[in-house]
């Protein structure tokens, strides 16, 4: 509706653009980028908190509290890193400020069964 209204668009014309209630809304904040490749993009958010894309479909308090980062270990079924590589060179600890895993808990009460399938789909984007 802001958009709408910044745009200087009716509430008629607005209604044809866009028909029926819309189920998800932009923030009108942070706008986030094309998921175009994402299975090689982890670790994942803004401040790479979550190792997979697997971890990111789960509650933020399920997702790793620690894991290692800086080295090549790829985990293509859950998409990102490993969590146990041998030698990190550095691990990356959520519970420091800055670094927190929160947020984004979409798809996270899925069944396993579509969780894995959204994987897949995701993986060929
Ligand atoms: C099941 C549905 C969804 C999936 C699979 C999904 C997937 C993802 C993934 C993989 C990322 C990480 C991108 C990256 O780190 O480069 C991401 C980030 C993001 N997504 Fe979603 N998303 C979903 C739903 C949504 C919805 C409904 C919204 C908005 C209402 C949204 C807004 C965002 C934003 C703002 C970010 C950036 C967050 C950050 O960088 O901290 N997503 N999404």
């Amino acid at each position: 509706m802001v958009l709408f209204q910044q745009h200087s668009i009716s509430p008629d014309q607005a209604k044809e653009l866009e028909p029926g209630t819309p189920q998800w809304r932009a923030t009108g904040g942070y706008v986030a980028r094309s998921l175009a490749g994402i299975w090689s993009t982890a670790p994942f958010l803004h401040n790479g908190s979550v190792p997979t894309v697997y971890d990111l479909l789960q509650p933020a308090a399920k997702r790793p509290v620690r894991f290692p980062v800086g080295h090549r270990e790829f985990d293509p079924k859950k998409l990102g890193f490993i969590l146990d590589a041998p030698n990190p060179d550095f691990m990356l600890d959520t519970t420091i400020q800055g670094n927190g895993n929160e947020g984004h808990e979409f798809g996270v009460n899925l069944p396993e069964e579509s969780e894995l399938d959204l994987l897949e789909y995701l993986k060929s984007l």
